[in-house]
C-alpha cells in the first residue's frame, strides 16, 4: 500500500479513470472547496454531523504547492462562512511550508486562522484552524505555531498523538491552558525510546490520555475535547468517563474519517454525541485513499473490484 500511495503511475491511472472515481466518492468529499462544503451540508441536514475540511497535498515540496494549498484552505473558509456550518478547517503544517521555510508556515498558519475567524463572524459554532500532526520531528514546530496563535486569541486547536511518550507532557500543558485538543493514536511509527510501538501499548496511552482530557478539572478550566479514533471500545471508555466527570455532549466531541466506519458515526450521532467526520477533498486523493484502504484488509477487496470493475 505504502508503494502503491508513492506510486506516480497508479496515481496517474487512479485519479484519471472511472475504476478510482469509485474510490475517491467513499473517502473524499470532491475536488474543489464548493463539493467539500456540499457534501459538509448533506452530512450536517441528513446525520446531525458536522465537519472538519481538509485540502489534500500533504507534504508540498515547493512554494507553488505551499500557495495552492494556502488558497484552497482560504477559500473553503469563506465557502463555509457563507453556510450554517462550522467554520472547521485542518491543516497540515508541512502542507503551508513547515518543511521549507517555518517562517512562511507561520504566517500562511495565520492567514488561516484569521481567515476562519471572519468567515466565522461571530456567530455560534466550533470555528477553528485545527492543526494536524505529522511525523516526530515536526512535533515541537507545530506546538509552537498553534501556542503562538492561541496567545493572539485566534481560533486554532491542536492534534497530539497516543502513540508519543511525550504526549502527556504536551496534553498537561494544553488542558492547563485551555485549549481544543483533537486525540489520536498516530499514524507514525516511532522508535522505542520516543513512542509506543505495540497497538497495546498505544491503546492503553490513548486511555489515560483521554482520562485526562475527560477529567473534571479540564472541564472546570475550559478545556475541548476532541477523541478522534474510530475504536469503539475507545467510545464507550470515554462517554462512560464523560457521563462519571460531568461533560454533556456537545462540551466533547467525536471525529472520523469520511468513509471509515459511518455506521459507528451516525449511531454515536443519533445517541446525542456530537460526531464531526474530516472530509479530505482535492485532485490530489490517491495517496490519502490507498492509506485508507490498507489500514483495513476488507478494503483491499473494494481496490481489487474497482480495479477489474
Ligand atoms: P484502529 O486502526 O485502531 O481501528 C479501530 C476500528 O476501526 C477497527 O475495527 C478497524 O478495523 C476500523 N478501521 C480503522 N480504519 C479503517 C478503515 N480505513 N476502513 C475500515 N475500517 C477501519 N494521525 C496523525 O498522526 N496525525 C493527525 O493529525 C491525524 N489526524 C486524524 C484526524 C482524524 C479525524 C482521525 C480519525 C484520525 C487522524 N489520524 C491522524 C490517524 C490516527 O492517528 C490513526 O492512525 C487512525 O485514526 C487509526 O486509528 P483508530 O483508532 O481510528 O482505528
Amino acid at each position: 500500500m505504502i508503494g502503491l500511495a508513492r506510486s506516480a503511475r497508479a496515481k496517474r491511472f487512479m485519479q484519471g479513470s472511472r475504476a478510482g472515481s469509485f474510490l475517491a466518492r467513499k473517502y473524499v468529499a470532491g475536488q474543489a472547496p464548493a463539493d467539500a462544503v456540499s457534501v459538509a451540508g448533506e452530512l450536517l441536514s441528513r446525520d446531525g454531523i458536522r465537519s472538519s475540511l481538509f485540502y489534500l497535498g500533504e507534504y508540498a515540496d515547493s512554494a507553488q504547492r505551499v500557495t495552492e494549498s494556502v488558497a484552497a484552505k482560504l477559500a473553503v473558509a469563506a465557502a463555509l462562512g457563507r453556510t450554517v456550518l462550522d467554520v472547521h478547517v485542518s491543516v497540515d503544517p508541512t502542507q503551508i511550508g513547515q518543511s521549507l521555510d517555518p517562517a512562511m508556515a507561520g504566517g500562511n498558519a495565520r492567514r488561516i486562522a484569521e481567515a476562519v475567524w471572519q468567515a466565522a463572524g461571530g456567530r455560534p459554532g466550533a470555528h477553528c484552524a485545527m492543526l494536524d500532526m505529522e511525523d516526530a520531528s515536526v512535533v515541537d514546530a507545530t506546538i509552537a505555531l498553534h501556542d503562538g496563535l492561541k496567545r493572539e486569541g485566534l481560533p486554532v486547536a491542536l492534534t497530539l498523538q497516543a502513540y508519543l511518550r511525550r504526549t502527556g507532557g504536551d496534553l498537561r500543558r494544553q488542558i492547563a491552558a485551555g485549549s481544543r485538543v483533537r486525540l489520536v493514536k498516530g499514524a507514525f511509527v516511532g522508535a522505542a525510546g520516543v513512542a509506543y510501538t505495540s497497538q497495546r501499548e498505544i491503546k492503553a496511552s490513548y486511555r489515560r490520555l483521554a482520562g485526562l482530557m475527560l477529567a473534571p478539572e479540564a472541564r472546570a478550566g475550559g478545556f475541548y475535547p476532541i477523541l478522534a479514533t474510530h475504536d469503539d471500545a475507545l467510545h464507550a471508555f470515554a462517554i462512560e468517563t464523560a457521563r462519571r466527570n460531568g461533560w454533556r455532549p456537545g462540551e466533547y466531541e467525536f471525529e472520523m474519517l469520511l468513509g471509515v466506519r459511518m455506521a459507528a458515526a451516525r449511531d454515536l450521532a443519533r445517541r446525542g454525541e456530537r460526531v464531526r467526520l474530516y472530509l479530505p477533498f482535492g485532485r490530489d486523493w490517491w495517496p490519502y485513499a490507498v492509506r485508507r484502504i490498507g489500514e483495513n484488509p476488507r478494503n483491499a477487496l473494494l481496490l481489487a473490484r474497482s480495479l477489474v470493475g
